[in-house]
């Protein structure tokens, strides 16, 4: 059983100004097996982190199923939904807006094992201070990030705090809204290995979602293909850089001047 199958997806929304109803995700279907990326690739506006919003249950969508592990997401109770919840997690394109500036890198790690007490338990102070520096740890940063806020740290190194949040609660699927966009090339490199690395370590699921076609290729086992809220080809990623079948992957692969090989160093491929 693949961890997550959605079926059939469908969101509109009233547009303000024509007061119609547009349709932004028009039934999108797609399974996430054990430890692969599916990277989610199409222009701005697409409807690509609709589709994320939707898979997490952050927005409700108007027709289709999701199910992770079998559990039907839509029509559990709400305590079961915050037990799935635990086990997927997101991290959003921009570093910046993401972590609240008011608060101690401490305590935005360690935030979701509070607002998921019930299910981990009582813990000690303790015990919570070790799981943080944990994945503080599992991403590079060490002890002396604790009692710093954000604005102390750069793109990067704030985008391994947001991961650290992420991790915390040991998720098995994240979903990753164009995590390196707002960063430099080198730095987005540093951030690309490290989520490689992660997902060996702890066997992650990865839901990508990008604009970049050499980083899709290069991180993704498939590739889904997304236009005016539709999914219109999805295959192994050889397949979809080599033999695309949809105009808009090959308006996708065309507007990429140069490509990285699956297995090549990125930091000498740039990959934004
Ligand atoms: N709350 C909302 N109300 C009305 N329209 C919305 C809402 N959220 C998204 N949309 C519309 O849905 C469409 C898809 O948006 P979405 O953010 O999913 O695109 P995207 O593919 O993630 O784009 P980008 O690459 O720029 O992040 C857009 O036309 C957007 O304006
Ligand atoms: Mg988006």
């Amino acid at each position: 059983m693949p961890l997550v199958e959605v079926n059939a997806l469908t969101k509109s929304y009233q547009q303000a100004h024509t007061r119609l109803r547009e349709t932004v995700v028009d039934s999108v279907s797609f399974t996430l097996e054990r430890g692969e990326t599916l990277g989610l690739i199409g222009e701005s506006g697409s409807g690509k982190s609709t589709v994320a919003r939707l898979l997490l249950r952050l927005i409700e969508p108007d027709s289709g199923s999701i199910h992770l592990d079998g559990v039907d997401l839509l029509s559990t109770s709400d305590e079961e939904l915050r037990r799935l919840r635990r086990r997927m997690q997101i991290v959003f394109q921009d570093p910046y807006s993401a972590l609240n500036p008011r608060m101690r890198i401490e305590q935005i790690v360690e935030e979701p094992l509070q607002i998921h007490a019930k299910e981990c338990g009582a813990e000690t102070r303790q015990r919570r201070r070790e799981r943080v520096m944990a994945a503080l740890g599992s991403v590079g940063l060490d002890g002396s990030a604790l009692a710093r806020y954000p604005h102390e740290f750069s793109g990067g190194q704030r985008q391994r705090i947001n991961l650290a949040r992420a991790l915390i609660l040991r998720p098995e699927l994240v979903v990753l809204d164009e995590p390196t966009s707002a960063l430099d090339v080198s730095v987005a490199a540093q951030i690309i290995t490290l989520l490689q690395q992660l997902q060996q370590e702890l066997r992650l699921t990865y839901l990508f979602i990008t604009h970049s076609m050499p980083l899709v290729r290069y991180l993704a086992d498939r590739i889904a293909v997304m236009e005016n809220g539709r999914m219109v080809e999805m295959a192994d990623w050889q397949q979809v850089c080599e033999h695309p079948q949809s105009e808009m992957a090959k308006r996708l692969l065309l507007a990429t001047p140069k490509m990285p090989l699956q297995g090549d160093s990125l930091s000498s491929h740039p990959v934004q």
